[in-house]
């Protein structure tokens, strides 16, 4: 393989920069020449492609967003699509290409990879939902900034002696909703994995109240239901009276941190081997805290790869 091509794709997530940046050095440093695609599967389809040298990647291992920048391409969902963006690989001498971004992504991938196109796929989302991986890049960065929300949001609630429920992206997984609500030291947290029940909420909220707690924290994942729909539940049925605060695309942005940032590097240098070395379709991740390559049909069998204990955890903790 001479030359590989890299694009991001999807909901961006912190830390798809660094990633980037890995891939284009790793690919120089082992004499492959390196392309991005801009604008995720639209790019390829459209044909802007460029050649990218080691200065083109500098100063932006700290930034949030992704320089290649990202869409959700309809087009590349049909066959006619995708035979748009192989002729542009052809066009351009493109014998791989580093796919960075969710699920959605990574099918993208698949389809691509049929067409005689070997992909190396990154897992860059905040909802942290790749099976075969224990982390995606972006998650913790997300994280972080929804249990600094959490802080902030605490201590108006505490003033106030008032409950709030703080809506957290995911999509269909409860991971963000989960980790942020365990690290923020949420009553009661909902997510798509597990049935709510409207009497516990209320439970847990009256022995908060009991025990003298001046305020109640709620974290519901996008996936369960909108925070002002809880909001009206808990109101015309019990007259508990809460405020809502849905953190949206903050979530998505900001400086990568620490973590992302290691990960990026270290998952972006990998794809860039699984393509020299075996030029066959990957996944990367992360298992036990090793960096691993594995096939990318895992990633769409089986159900998702839910932490229960932590789940189980939360509930004793917040008793
Ligand atoms: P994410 O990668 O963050 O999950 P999306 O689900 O929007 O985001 O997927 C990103 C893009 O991947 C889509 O806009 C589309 O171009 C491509 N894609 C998603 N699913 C498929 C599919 N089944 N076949 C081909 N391309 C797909
Ligand atoms: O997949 C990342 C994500 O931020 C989800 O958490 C959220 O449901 C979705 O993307 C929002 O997508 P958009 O930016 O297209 O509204």
């Amino acid at each position: 393989m001479k030359k590989i091509a890299v694009l991001t794709s999807g909901g961006d997530a912190p830390g798809m920069n660094a990633a980037v940046r890995a891939v284009v050095r790793k690919a120089i440093y082992e004499g492959l020449e390196v392309a991005g695609v801009y604008n995720g599967y639209q790019g390829l389809i459209d044909g802007k492609i460029e050649l990218l040298q080691l200065g083109s990647v500098g100063d932006i291992i700290q930034r949030g967003g992704t320089m290649l920048r990202s869409a959700r391409c309809p087009e590349f969902t049909t066959v006619e699509g995708r035979e748009k963006a192989l002729k542009q690989l052809k066009l351009h001498g493109i014998e791989g290409v580093v796919v960075i971004g969710g699920d959605g992504s990574f099918r993208g991938a698949m389809e691509l990879s049929k067409l005689g196109i070997p992909c190396a796929c990154v897992p860059a989302t905040i909802d942290n939902d790749i099976n075969g991986t224990d982390f995606t890049i972006g998650f913790d960065t997300a994280l972080n900034t929804v249990i600094d929300a959490i802080d902030k949001i605490r201590d108006t609630a505490t003033s106030h002696e008032r409950t709030f429920i703080i809506e957290v992206m995911g999509r269909n997984a409860g991971d963000l909703a989960l980790w942020a609500g365990l690290a923020g030291g949420a009553e009661t947290i909902l997510i798509p994995e597990e049935t709510y029940d409207l009497p516990d909420i209320l439970e847990r909220l009256r022995r908060g109240t009991h025990r003298g707690k001046k305020h109640s924290i709620i974290i519901v994942a996008e996936g369960v239901m909108s925070a002002s729909l809880l909001a009206e539940k808990l109101n015309v049925e019990e007259g508990i009276d809460t405020r809502v605060s849905v953190l949206g695309h903050i979530q998505r942005g900001g400086s990568p941190s620490a973590r992302d940032r290691v990960i990026a590097s270290q998952f972006g240098a990998r794809a860039v081997e699984a393509l020299k070395n075996g030029g066959k379709t990957v996944a990367i991740g992360m298992k036990n805290h090793q960096v691993a390559e594995y096939d990318l049909a895992r990633v769409f069998d089986g159900d998702s790869e839910f932490e229960k204990e932590m789940y189980t955890l939360s509930k004793e903790l917040s008793i």
